[in-house]
């Protein structure tokens, strides 16, 4: 494995690690204290684990077979399943939103925007 680190920065969250080249987003997202729920612990079997890049971002080692096959069309999206992407350079990852943040996000901007209408 190569002892080069890159950075790699998670949004929404805000959060960044610095790994060696080869590591796995999953593992970098732990190392950056960001949580990305799992079940199969990276066997490829709960797919929880998408998390989106730039399209065209090179911060990742191509895909194997297997994990074109898991996620088909996907890919072209960005989409790569965070316990089988390795890292081999910086790149910003994008990952899911936890659908009670979310929700809670969503009726703040609801009432901000009906504040705003009353003003
Ligand atoms: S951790 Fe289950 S598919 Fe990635």
């Amino acid at each position: 494995m190569s002892t080069e680190r890159y950075t790699v920065s998670f949004t929404p969250e805000g959060k960044s690690a610095r790994v060696r080249s080869g590591t796995s987003l999953l593992a970098a997202a732990r190392t950056a204290g960001v949580h990305i729920p799992v079940r199969c612990e990276g066997k490829m079997g709960c797919l929880m684990c998408k998390v989106t890049l730039e399209p065209g971002s090179g911060g990742v080692l191509p895909p194997a077979e297997a994990e074109r096959r898991k996620l088909g069309a996907a890919l072209d999206h960005g989409v790569r399943l965070a316990c089988q992407a390795k890292v081999c350079g910086e790149i910003s990852v994008e990952t899911p939103e936890d659908p009670l943040k979310r929700a809670v996000r969503l009726q703040l901007e609801k009432q901000r925007e009906e504040d705003d209408f009353w003003r």
